[in-house]
């Protein structure tokens, strides 16, 4: 796995293997198989061959060559004559994938055999995706970890005195003056991709099982936890509705970002399925209502920010563009496209009159967000591909982080680099202010968390540690 690609990769799920004479479940044995070898161009959007797989229903009729599973008869189900034939003709087709692995052809040949039945309780016109991801359940974090965790998301507590760090299947929250671990909080999503605080202390993350489905949910860290151990508070953030208080959106595959307006009214979230869904929670988050959801990116949007007059949504996508949303008037204002490669991250200045930008082409860049699409400035310092970009909550500074392993803060208005911050080994890809703006925290591809003085002279770390509970030194 590359580094780069860990940062939003695919996993390949495992699956069990055919048993001749056992009775094959479809949504437990088949459904993963088609999920994983045929949905892609068999989904409600492409209907490849006017084939619709979504449902049951819909997956055993068939497309324009008619019906592709009859219950017991092998030889006149395409669903799995197409899988095994010899033909060019195949599925997926030759020029496109590899074919299914014989093993789990053979899985979906007895289903079809044994009569091709659904399984008891679930109707044929249900979404297969949210039947399968309903079935899942999420593993439990192990009590150490052999391997780093990588870090998607950190972020300081409301009172700046903890760091909640995203991990595997869970947020780890540690004490931001001395690295002691306090809590963790076991969650479906296998990675926190981006975490933020609510006005009221509840805790928004989007979350993601790379591939399979994203998430946002909201946890409330001041939970009595289920279990004390060593210090440690052990909160079930997938059970216990005291700790999960709210569960916003379910997705097909990762929600890759999040933004908060500066007066806790709106929240949006945006992800692989390139649309960016807007809440109004000015009535608290409990009774959040869905207000618009945008379509103005042709990929997945990776970073999202509101301006702090609540106008205006940021946006930046891997289709290489920032773009400006009117949330008033709902309608795009303006496209910046100077990337000309994947935009990881973006933010506003406060008082709106600039915009930022940060990608994969190794660049801070700074534009008008009223005008043109013309830029105003640019910075290669960091040269290396930079991830993210979050504003100082009480100064006109912003920090970014990057694959060259720093951190750099800079002044927001001119473009001018302040501080480079040292001390993590790998990829960086999260960064977060203190609420008092005096700190700045950082974390790595390896696990490691730093924290650093905003302002002084000094570039070295006040603090430092490896955020994978239990993880040898
Ligand atoms: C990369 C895209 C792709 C993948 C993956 C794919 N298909 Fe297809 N499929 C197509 C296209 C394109 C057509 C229409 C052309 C054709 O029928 O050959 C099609 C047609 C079909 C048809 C015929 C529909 C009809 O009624 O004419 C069946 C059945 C089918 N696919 C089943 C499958 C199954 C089962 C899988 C997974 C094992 C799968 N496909 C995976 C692209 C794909």
């Amino acid at each position: 796995m590359t580094r780069r690609l860990a940062f939003v990769l695919f996993l390949i799920p495992t699956l069990a293997t055919a048993q001749d004479k056992k009775p094959i479940s479809f949504i437990n044995d088949v459904a993963p198989i088609l999920k994983e070898n045929c949905f892609a161009c068999h989904d409600a959007k492409k209907r490849s061959g006017k084939y619709d797989m979504t449902t049951f229903e819909k997956m055993t009729n068939g497309g324009s060559g008619g019906e592709a599973v009859v219950a017991g008869k092998l030889d006149e189900s395409d669903l799995h004559g197409l899988m095994v034939t010899k033909d060019e003709r195949r599925m997926p087709p030759r020029d496109k994938g590899e074919a299914v692995p014989a093993d789990k052809a053979a899985m979906v040949a007895e289903w079809i055999k044994q009569g091709a039945k659904l399984d008891a309780g679930i109707d044929p016109k249900a979404d297969l995706l949210k039947e399968l991801r309903v079935r899942w359940k999420p593993p439990t974090p192990p009590a150490k970890f052999d391997k780093p965790v990588v870090i998607n998301a950190l972020v300081f507590t409301p009172d700046g005195k903890s760091l909640v760090v995203g991990g595997h299947h869970e947020l780890t929250v540690w004490n931001a003056a001395d690295g002691k671990l306090q809590k963790r909080l076991h969650t479906r999503a296998e990675r926190a991709m981006a975490l933020a605080f609510l006005p009221d202390g509840k805790l928004v993350v989007a979350g993601s099982r790379p591939g399979q489905e994203g998430d946002v949910r909201v946890y409330d860290l001041s939970a009595k936890p289920a279990k004390s151990d060593g210090g440690v508070d052990f909160l079930d953030g997938v059970n216990d509705q005291k700790v999960l208080v709210k569960h916003l959106l379910d997705a097909d595959d990762s929600v890759l970002c999040l933004a908060v307006s500066p007066d806790g009214k709106t929240l949006a979230a945006g992800g692989c399925d390139r649309t960016i869904r807007v809440w109004d929670i000015a009535g608290g988050v409990g009774s959040a209502k869905l207000a618009q959801s945008i379509e103005n990116h042709a990929d997945w949007v990776l970073g999202i920010s509101i301006s702090a007059d609540g106008k205006h949504l940021v946006s930046g996508s891997r289709d290489k563009t920032a773009k400006v949303w009117d949330l008033k008037a709902k309608e795009s204002v303006m496209t910046f496209p100077d990337h000309q490669n994947t935009v990881f991250a973006v933010g506003l200045k406060a008082d709106g009159s600039l915009g930022y930008s940060v990608g994969a082409d190794r660049q801070v860049r700074t534009w008008k967000p009223g005008g043109d699409g013309k830029q105003v400035k640019n910075s290669g310092a960091h040269g290396d591909e930079v991830f993210r970009i979050v504003l100082s909550p009480k100064e006109p500074l912003f920090a970014t982080c990057s694959a060259d392993k720093t951190v750099r803060v800079w002044d927001a208005e001119k473009l001018a680099q302040t501080k480079a911050l040292a001390g993590l080994t790998d990829h960086v890809y999260a960064v977060a202010f203190s609420p008092d703006g005096t700190q700045v925290a950082g974390g790595s591809f390896l696990g490691e968390v730093a924290v650093w003085n905003a302002k002084d002279k000094n570039d070295k770390p006040v603090v430092q540690w490896n955020a994978t509970p239990g993880l040898k030194k």
